[in-house]
């Protein structure tokens, strides 16, 4: 196996490693699946772009579990590294939620104004349930109260990228979590 550390491109510095990342995401599944029924059908809705590479790990360690998976685009940021509050709906879902239980799969909570935003969108469509599972939780910056039913990391103030999470579109292929950091001795 490589050396993930090694590969860490200069300015960055690796917060989360490969190993941990997959632990986690197999103790997420094993909650998931605890809470779900295998009867009732159950859609993954992953959060682009960020949620892209958790979304491919989770779906497969839920597996054989029936899912169906689509994918929801918003944007808050714009090309700045602080949220504005203007969630932008970039691209809408395919599947019909209505009657349906569905898991918002996001990278990362923030402000929380993205995740308000899409879950009052799936509750005008009358999702039967709507639970939230993300990856990292960032709560210092957090302005909307949000109810998040799956968390893996709890994360301090850092702008993170890597798995799926971007700076300026960089970074997305990292296959770990890394800060954007000026000291990189
Ligand atoms: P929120 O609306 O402020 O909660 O931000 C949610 C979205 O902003 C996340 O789904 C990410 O796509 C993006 N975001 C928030 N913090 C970071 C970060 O530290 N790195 C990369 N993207 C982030
Ligand atoms: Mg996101």
């Amino acid at each position: 196996m490589t050396e993930p550390l090694k590969s860490c491109p200069s300015g960055l510095k690796v917060l989360i490693d490969q190993p941990a990342i997959h632990e986690k995401v197999h103790q997420l599944a094993d909650q998931i699946l605890s809470d779900h029924d295998s009867r009732k059908p159950l859609i993954l809705i992953g959060v682009l772009k960020g949620s892209w590479v958790f979304l491919a790990d989770l779906a497969r360690a839920l597996s054989p579990f029936p899912l169906k998976i689509d994918f929801i685009q918003a944007s808050s940021y714009g090309d700045q590294t602080e949220s504005t509050g203007n969630i932008l709906l970039l691209n809408d879902l395919q599947i019909d939620v209505c009657g349906k239980s569905v898991i918002l799969v996001e990278d990362i909570v923030d402000t929380g104004y993205t995740l308000r935003h899409l879950a009052d969108i799936l509750a005008t469509r009358k999702a039967e349930s709507v639970k939230i599972c993300t990856l990292l939780d960032k709560p210092s910056q957090r302005k909307v109260k949000t109810q998040i039913d799956y968390i893996g990391f709890t994360i301090p103030h850092h702008f993170v990228v890597g798995y799926g999470m971007d700076a300026h579109e960089d970074f997305r292929h990292l296959p770990f979590i890394a800060y954007l950091s000026e000291n990189t001795e």
